[in-house]
């Protein structure tokens, strides 16, 4: 019989009510190595978990959490650039504060992203035109089962939108240690994205950019402290350039985003909120009331509840536009992590 003993609730930020048979703190990879081994010798599942601002745990887990909180920044710099090693455990807004007090631009597009430096990599953060990948140079990763460690360049990532190698070759078993960041500094502002496009590209300063990052940010997401969420629930549909076509020609209106290769990104917020299902809510989850992208904890949700409004707005999205939407966030079961897009299918 499984005890389920430690909440959850405060380590991720869906704040459901879930339970784990046990949480575990790994501060070294030396820990989290022997922690993992000792768990998976007990014959029980392990779940890494960083900040947990990307997970929607469907019930309880039966199995230990490890926590990864290996932390250190180590800063080197060349006539080029300053190079940094990030110990995956730390928290990537402070990463961005810090290299902005030591006046090393670049991240500040990516102010007040969630989680934790190491868990980055894994869907290639990316905001206001921006993603991890233009800085990284590799990332340190831990064999689970045998201790063995190797560095993955960034090219080795394979980082795509919202995609990684570590969500499909190296999706088990492995845990990122570190990190290791490319800040240039010949630095060039990024305006390209939405209301950026206002600053004076021969003016702005970093500093003024992330103050705009973050001002925009906290107008439209729900703060995880007051709202449990975990950001985009979706992802933002890249559809071919036949589809892209035929749906512009019906919703001209419609933003989109040419990509590389003639694919169009749409606005999944924007195919929601179409749908009219700003603040709609189902059981005990609702849907933002100015992001029709971020499902959230209206109080007391269920991770089923979450799942349920997930299904029916994928479903109306779908009947309306053809499009159908995959999540960004990972759902876990009892056992680990489940297939989120079969669960709301
Ligand atoms: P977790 O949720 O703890 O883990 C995510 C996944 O990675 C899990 O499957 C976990 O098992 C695995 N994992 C965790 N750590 C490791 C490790 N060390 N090694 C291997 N696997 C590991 N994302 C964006 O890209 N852009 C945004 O603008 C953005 N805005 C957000 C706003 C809000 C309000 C919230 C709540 C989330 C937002 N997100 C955004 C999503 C989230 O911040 C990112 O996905 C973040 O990188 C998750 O980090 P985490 O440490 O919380 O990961
Ligand atoms: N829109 C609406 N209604 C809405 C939401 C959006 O019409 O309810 C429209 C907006 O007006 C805009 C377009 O949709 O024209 C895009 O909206 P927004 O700029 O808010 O960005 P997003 O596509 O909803 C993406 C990322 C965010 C990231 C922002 C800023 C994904 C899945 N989401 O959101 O990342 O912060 O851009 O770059 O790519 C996350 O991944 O968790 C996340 C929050």
């Amino acid at each position: 019989m499984i005890t389920y003993s430690v909440a959850l609730k405060s380590l991720h930020s869906f704040a459901i009510d879930a339970l784990a048979r046990r949480v575990i703190v790994a501060r070294t990879e030396t820990e989290l190595f022997t922690f993992w081994r000792q768990a998976s010798e007990e014959a029980t599942c392990v779940l890494l978990l960083g900040s947990g601002s990307n997970v929607l745990f469907l019930e309880n887990y039966s199995g230990t959490v490890l926590l990864n909180r290996i932390t250190g920044v180590k800063i080197k710099e060349d006539s080029e650039a300053w190079h940094l090693h990030v110990g995956a455990g730390e928290v990537w807004h402070d990463l961005v504060n810090t290299c902005l007090e030591k006046r090393m631009p670049g991240l500040e597009n990516l102010a007040l992203i969630p989680g934790c430096v190491g868990s980055a990599p894994i869907q290639n953060i990316g905001a206001y035109g921006v993603e991890l990948k233009k800085f990284c140079e590799y990332v340190d990763v831990l064999q689970l089962e045998t201790g063995a460690r190797c560095r993955l360049s960034g090219a080795e990532c394979e980082f795509g939108y919202r995609d990684s190698i570590f969500k499909h070759n190296l999706r088990e078993r492995h845990a990122i240690v570190a990190v290791g960041l490319k800040l240039i500094k010949a630095w060039r502002p990024v305006l390209h994205y939405g209301e950026l496009s206002r600053l004076n590209a021969g003016q702005a300063i970093p500093r003024q950019i992330y103050d705009a990052v973050c001002a925009m940010r906290r107008t439209k997401l729900p703060d995880p402290s007051q709202q449990g969420n975990a950001g985009s629930f979706f992802k933002n549909p890249v559809i071919t350039a036949s589809a892209a076509e035929n749906f512009l020609r019906r919703h001209p209106d419609a933003p989109h985003y040419p990509q590389v290769g003639g694919r169009v990104k749409l606005a999944a917020g924007w195919l929601i909120d179409r749908c009219g299902f700003k603040g709609y809510r189902l059981g005990g989850a609702a849907l933002h009331d100015k992001q029709a992208l971020v499902l959230i904890n209206a109080g007391q949700a269920t991770g089923e509840d979450i799942a349920a409004l997930a299904r029916h707005i994928r479903l109306q999205v779908a009947d309306r536009f053809s499009v159908w939407l995959e999540p960004e966030v990972r759902f876990i079961g009892a056992n680990g992590e489940v297939d989120a897009l079969g669960v709301i299918a």
